[in-house]
């Protein structure tokens, strides 16, 4: 077994918030401090920490964050409600937000009801944070551990973004199944698509790489089909941001493009989610809020113009690919390997319609 080693983007000292600032890299490993829960929802909006389980822990963080400022002002707790609010604003389409922020949510009402101390509710409130945190963390390990049997002894993996620590509390989940394939001795290359507009692969995902001393080649997003078709990838690999009752996975623009090559040139394409990403009260990929960012995005690389001024962009930030191009769904409870509605509904004994 190699010795992968750990890495954390986010750590917390006296009920302040500590996040390594995501614009910096690949250049600067910057700390940023988030005292204040508006300074979080900032931090997310502005994509200072990106990638869907990251969001909804340093979303949980937020809302502690902004009941302790509450409490230490000696303000109306009613006031929580507007907390929640403004930090789930921040981003519409990773649905781990909402769930840790829903989650966050029912444990402060419940302190409520049970009259606590207001210390202690701000001590409850970052220790269900923190809860949140290391479930991530472990949840990541075990999808590393159930994903990495599917990847031959010896396989050139594409994935897309960045889904390693970075994206959440440490491991990753995608990047987490190849930490876990390269600690097993597998031997894994690793094809990096650059990401555009945002580069989460180039700048983030080729970081992490370089940190683990895994073998990889940054390549074009466009340059995917061209190495299928030469025979040169062995499996896709990506994370998601919200997984409907059907199957369908919103995840980073150009998943979807990805599993139709994958697809047509007969590879297996693989999502890997923790469960908090499935968002079983929607049923089809096509009522996802799909987040639309800046023309300025596109039309710049860094400070760099890299358009004309007068050109219009468009700018979704993720797209949907359909439950039948993908192989399988590796969750940290197990292989969902029938994609569609019924296993899932099945896998999560879900009752509803
Ligand atoms: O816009 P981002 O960088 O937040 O998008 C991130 C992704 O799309 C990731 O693939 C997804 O969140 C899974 S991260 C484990």
């Amino acid at each position: 077994m190699s010795r992968i080693k750990d890495l954390r983007p986010i750590k917390v000292r006296d009920y302040k918030l500590y996040v390594i600032n995501q614009l910096k890299l690949p250049v600067e490993t910057e700390w940023v401090e988030l005292s204040n829960y508006q300074e979080v929802a900032d931090a997310i909006r502005n994509m200072i920490v990106r990638g869907a389980p990251l969001i909804g822990i340093v979303g949980a963080f937020g809302f502690a964050i902004g009941i302790k400022e509450l409490i230490d002002k000696g303000e109306d707790l009613g006031k929580a409600k507007e907390i929640k609010k403004v930090l789930e604003q921040t981003r519409p389409t990773a649905v781990n937000l909402f769930w840790a922020l829903g989650r966050m949510w029912n444990r402060f009402n419940k302190l409520l009801e049970n009259s606590e101390q207001r210390e202690d509710i701000i001590r409850q409130m970052f220790k269900e944070a923190e809860k949140i945190e290391l479930e991530d963390y472990h949840a990541n390990k075990s999808i590393g551990g159930y994903g990495q049997v599917l990847l031959p002894e010896k396989a050139r993996v594409l994935t897309h973004c960045n889904t390693g620590a970075l994206a959440t509390s440490g491991w990753g989940t995608a990047l987490g199944v190849i930490r876990s394939a390269c600690e097993e001795g597998k031997e894994i290359t690793v094809y990096v698509d650059e990401t555009r507009p945002y580069l989460q692969g180039a700048r983030l995902t080729a970081w992490e790489l370089v940190y683990e001393g895994i073998p990889h080649y940054l390549i074009t997003d466009s340059s995917a089909g061209f190495l299928m078709k030469k025979g040169m990838i062995d499996a896709v690999i990506v994370g998601a941001d919200r997984i409907t009752r059907n199957g369908d996975v919103a995840n980073k623009i150009g998943t979807y493009a990805l599993s139709v090559l994958a697809k047509e040139h007969n590879i297996p394409f693989y999502v890997a989610a923790p469960t908090s990403t499935f968002d079983l009260k929607i049923r089809r990929g096509e009522d996802i809020i799909i987040e639309e960012r800046s023309e300025e995005e596109v039309k710049k690389c860094g400070d760099c113009s890299i358009a004309p001024g007068e050109s219009k962009a468009l700018n979704y930030s993720f797209d949907v690919t359909p439950a039948s191009n993908i192989t399988a769904i590796i969750t940290e409870r197990g292989i969902i390997s029938h994609v569609n509605e019924e296993h899932i509904k099945q896998f999560f004994k879900y009752k509803g319609e």
